[in-house]
């Protein structure tokens, strides 16, 4: 019991004051639509991708019968361009008529109906970053709205709120607004990433005590270059972001676009291998009606789901760069019974390369040594290696290999 006892208060200085509204104890999993579908309007153009209740409720279909949902994906969430272009006579939002004819209350019955949680968006300042109508004079009347129709995440933007000071003082005021409801409401922040990127000083103890999860850099486009300069930020950012991760509070870097038009299958591995170790959201951001099985499977494998969504929630790091090879290391679970999760991230896109490395540089020390499950490959599977022993991992171009370490009995 003493080296739990040790955990908690080595996580106490953020876990004493974290949001305290019994959600995301792990990285929250579902669908945003941004990425893929952004703010396609037009239906009489485009009526299978436009922004309509018809492709939330496809979207939470394809959740429940192709097996997302079981595997722990439950957020259907909606993006930027689902409101009509003014309030109403009360000054509430509404959702545009012709595009959610159900309203989004209907549109929650619907994905509560499923088993599933419903996720919408708004900004802090006067209009979201497409123009919409927002909440920064409303964010009490919006909180409640929210609540009022059965909404169970909301994401906060911010793009045109050109005085990014006073996001330090509106983010907290929505989240006395959102609590003030009493329905627990999972509040995903862009206020980390917009202060970033005024050159403002970043209070993380005050994010994680008014958000569950925020993005601290720029979206993710559907491009592999942009999934490496995000994965290099937070190797950079590590020692920042690490500290404030944990049940309750995630550093999110974007969704998931694994299944879009970009992602080679290795790729696809190594975004779900890379964003396993970070303890990130594991929100994608693709088309579930049309997606291949490849990239199906990468979505839906066990393994790196059960690293990601270890009940310590203890973010990842980049423990090693050795021969073009960057090792990350995740803690998971309890302190006494410690396992890891491994990656090898091969950065070299052009040609396979190998690192010796043994379990003691990595930071696991258990003498009697550790037996070692691939989570892509069964077949690769080292049954035994002393914590002292060097072992050599190959890895493909531009690829990972991820395990979990277990200690030897
Ligand atoms: C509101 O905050 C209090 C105190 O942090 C917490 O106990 C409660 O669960 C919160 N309620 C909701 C609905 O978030
Ligand atoms: C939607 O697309 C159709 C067909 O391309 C076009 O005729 C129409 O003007 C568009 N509507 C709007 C509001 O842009
Ligand atoms: C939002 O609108 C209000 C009222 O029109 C105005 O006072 C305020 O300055 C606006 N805020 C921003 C960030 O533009
Ligand atoms: C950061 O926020 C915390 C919690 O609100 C506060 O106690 C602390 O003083 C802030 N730090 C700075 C440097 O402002």
């Amino acid at each position: 019991m003493w080296a739990s006892a040790v955990l908690l208060v080595l996580l106490g200085s953020f876990g004493a004051n974290a949001l305290d509204n019994g959600l995301a104890r792990t990285p929250p999993m579902g669908w945003l639509a941004w990425e893929r579908f952004r703010c396609n309007v037009n239906c009489t153009a485009d009526p299978k991708n436009c922004v309509s209740e018809k492709l939330f409720m496809e979207m939470a279909d394809r959740l429940v019968e192709d097996g997302y949902k079981d595997a722990g994906y439950e957020y259907v969430n909606i993006d930027d361009c689902w409101m009509a272009k003014q309030r109403d006579a009360n000054n509430k939002l509404y959702a545009d008529p012709e595009r959610f004819p159900s309203g989004i209350k209907g549109l929650a019955d619907y994905i509560h109906s499923k088993g599933l949680k419903l996720g919408i968006y708004t900004a802090y300042g006067n209009f979201t970053c497409q123009g919409y109508p927002a909440s920064g004079m409303h964010l009490e009347l919006d909180a409640q709205t929210f609540a009022e129709w059965g909404v169970d995440m909301l994401k906060m933007d911010g793009c045109k709120q050109m005085d990014r000071h006073t996001m330090k003082k509106g983010y907290p005021q929505m989240t006395k607004y959102l609590n003030a409801t009493g329905r627990p409401i999972l509040f995903s922040c862009s206020w980390p990433d917009y202060e970033r990127g005024a050159g403002i000083p970043i209070n993380y103890t005050l994010v994680a005590e008014n958000c569950n999860i925020w993005r601290n850099y720029v979206d993710i486009q559907d491009s592999w270059q942009s999934v490496l300069s995000i994965i290099d930020y937070y190797a950079k950012e590590q020692d920042t972001l690490v500290p404030v991760a944990g049940p309750g509070n995630f550093n999110d870097p974007d969704m998931l676009i694994i299944g879009d038009f970009s992602l080679s299958v290795e790729q696809a591995k190594a975004q779900m291998a890379m964003w396993a170790i970070l303890a990130a959201p594991l929100l994608m951001s693709n088309d579930l009606r049309t997606i291949t099985p490849e990239y199906r499977d990468i979505l839906l494998n066990k393994d790196v789901i059960a690293i990601s969504q270890d009940n310590a929630g203890i973010m990842g790091k980049r423990v090693l760069q050795k021969s073009d090879i960057d090792i990350w290391f995740r803690r998971l679970g309890e302190a006494w019974m410690t396992t890891y999760g491994l990656l090898f991230f091969n950065t070299d896109a052009t040609s396979t390369k190998s690192v010796t490395v043994n379990m003691i540089e990595l930071g696991a020390s258990q003498t009697m040594g550790y037996g070692l499950t691939d989570a892509f490959d069964s077949s690769k599977n080292i049954w035994h290696i002393g914590a002292s022993e060097d072992h050599t991992f190959t890895v493909k171009a531009g690829s990972v290999l991820l395990y979990t370490v277990y200690p030897s009995k």
